[in-house]
């Protein structure tokens, strides 16, 4: 049986076990999903080590996006623009093994789109943080065509590396993006990305609600405790609040058709997670 994990540190709290076995038992595929956490110092020999074994891919979790891209000896163009891979597929009869991709934007794009219902064309999207969660998204954001983006970061110029790096791409697609602070983002955004840490750290919100047009949708990318002061502070000054397990759902259908071949159905197994979570 073909052998997969969630590769990171930690993973004892990951929903991916649960969320590719509901995926398998669907789509009728036969695989075992498991756990794989790496020492921070050792992620490279870890994967490496899972694929000797009968490991055949990887989700890959914080913190080694990135060392998963140097570790890829092919990518998917998305994976390459982000810098950052979160889905290894090894392919043994390739030279080095290992294909990344980026899942992220896509399955963020599915959930907006899809779960919320909100259309890209015309929205001004806001997205904050300049870290491995910002850089997955931003060019799959730009691919779908909105009026405009604009990233900020708490370090301006971590924004403004990324939106550099994104700047062919955001030609090519006709998107204004510019980078700034926390403080001088604008206001009156129809989409509101969280994508930092802060909450993690115990800050609160690092943006003035000014920057939401009303009704707009704010979502933070991450789901559970973490996500809940960001999500009462967008209610509160009448945002759509969204956490962030519809885009994990997403990103993982979109792992799991990488490797299987199959795209599984997510509403289902979304509403299921979700009832088990509350
Ligand atoms: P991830 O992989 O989750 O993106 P990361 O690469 O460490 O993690 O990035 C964390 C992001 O959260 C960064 O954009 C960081 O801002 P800086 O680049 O200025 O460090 C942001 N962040 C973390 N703590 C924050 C806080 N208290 N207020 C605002 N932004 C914060």
């Amino acid at each position: 049986v073909a052998r997969y994990a969630v590769a990171g540190n930690p993973v004892a709290h990951s929903q991916s076990p649960w969320i590719h076995g509901a995926f398998a038992l669907q789509t009728g595929q036969s695989l075992n999903y498991e756990r794989l956490l790496c020492p921070l110092d050792d992620f490279r020999r870890t994967v490496q080590r899972f694929a000797s074994e009968g490991g055949r891919g990887c989700n890959v979790t914080v913190p080694f996006k990135f060392e998963a891209y140097a570790l890829a000896a092919r990518l998917s163009e998305r994976a390459e623009l982000a810098q950052a891979v979160n889905t290894l597929r090894f392919d043994p009869a390739e030279a080095g093994g290992w294909y990344g991709d980026n899942t992220d934007g896509a399955g963020l794009v599915r959930d907006i789109q899809n779960n919320a219902g909100r259309q890209f064309a015309g929205a001004r999207i806001l997205l904050l943080g300049a870290g491995g969660a910002s850089a997955g998204v931003l060019g799959s954001l730009i691919a779908q065509g909105p009026a405009a983006i604009t990233l900020a970061n708490r370090s301006a110029d971590k924004a403004q590396a990324l939106v550099e790096q994104h700047r062919n791409w955001a030609g090519q697609h006709g998107v204004p993006v510019q980078a700034c602070g926390l403080a001088d983002c604008g206001s009156g955004y129809d989409i509101l990305i969280n994508a930092t840490s802060a909450s993690l750290a115990g800050a609160g919100v690092p943006v003035a609600s000014t920057v939401l047009a009303p009704g707009a949708l704010a979502l933070d990318m991450m789901y559970g405790p973490a996500a809940a002061p960001f999500l009462d502070w967008a209610r509160t000054h009448g945002a759509e609040a969204r956490d962030g397990l519809g885009m994990l759902v997403e990103q993982a259908a979109e792992a799991f058709e990488l490797w299987r071949g199959v795209k599984p159905d997510t509403a289902e197994v979304l509403a299921t997670l979700r009832a088990k979570l509350a």
